[in-house]
């Protein structure tokens, strides 16, 4: 059985402040969802270590939204792997859609950035997602197909053990439109069949692929219901702890 996993992007929001109380409603509501359900939380890199403290104890892993392609040195602004491991990251976030629209983040760079991630002992949650347009071109499975094979396809089957695919189409994120659970469940199966041919049964089997996009309590259940869909990533929805913990509930 493949892990089923709701994981809170936070982006850029909240103060370090408003996210400890959001992580602290998390935490009291934790008992609240099913045991086979993880839980992840993706604040900003300012809120890690306070963050991290109220997650101590708790079953809810930390994350990181992205993470340096260096190891270390003069890459003013950045943030190591190294220092994320240092805080108490479980995983990062690498390749989200607004990384690659706004910071230039191509896959020569995410191949690096998961390299470091992997060197400093991080689980990778990789978005993959098409824009409006490729969609209505019907494109969307090549550009999610070169996502894929891009970034993914020179890992090891071991490797890709610590790797959660999220699907976030980009249409969707932010916009209260919302894949339908046929739309969804489509790609994840194409997503889980490019994994197939490439690494195998066993790897295409066991990988968690998240649906992002708009996931909030009211459409949680019907594509999570979907064969292919292993949980969610969740944007807006996940600055509420009662609907973080609705969405987990959705099974
Ligand atoms: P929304 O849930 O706000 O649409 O964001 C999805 C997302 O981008 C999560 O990474």
């Amino acid at each position: 059985m493949r892990k089923k996993i709701v994981a809170g992007n936070w982006k850029m929001n909240t103060t370090v402040a408003e996210g400890v109380e959001l992580a602290k409603g998390i935490v009291a509501k934790v008992n609240d969802i099913s045991k086979g359900v993880s839980l992840i939380v993706a604040p900003p890199f300012t809120h890690l270590a306070s963050v991290g403290e109220v997650l101590k104890g708790s079953p809810v892993a930390l994350s990181a939204q992205d993470c340096a392609d260096q190891p270390k040195g003069a890459f003013t602004g950045e943030v190591s792997a190294a220092m994320l491991k240092g805080v108490g990251c479980a995983y990062t976030i690498l390749g989200h859609s607004e990384r690659r629209e706004y910071y230039g983040e191509t896959s020569p760079k995410l191949v690096k950035k998961m390299a470091m991630a992997f060197e400093n002992g991080l689980k990778v949650i990789y978005c993959v997602g098409e824009k409006l347009d490729q969609r209505e071109m019907g494109n969307h499975f090549d550009v999610v197909s070169q996502q894929i094979s891009e970034v993914l396809f020179d890992l090891t089957p071991e490797q890709m053990k610590n790797v959660v695919i999220a699907y976030e189409p980009v249409w969707a994120i932010g916009t209260g439109v919302t894949a339908t659970s046929a739309q969804a469940q489509e790609i994840h199966a194409f997503i889980r069949e490019t994994l197939r041919v490439h690494f195998g049964e066993k790897v295409a089997e066991e990988t968690t692929i998240l649906y992002g996009g708009s996931c909030k309590p009211s459409n949680a259940k019907e594509l999570f219901a979907c064969p292919d869909i292993d949980g969610g990533l969740i944007g807006g929805a996940s600055l509420k702890a009662d609907d973080f913990i609705a969405i987990a509930q959705a099974w």
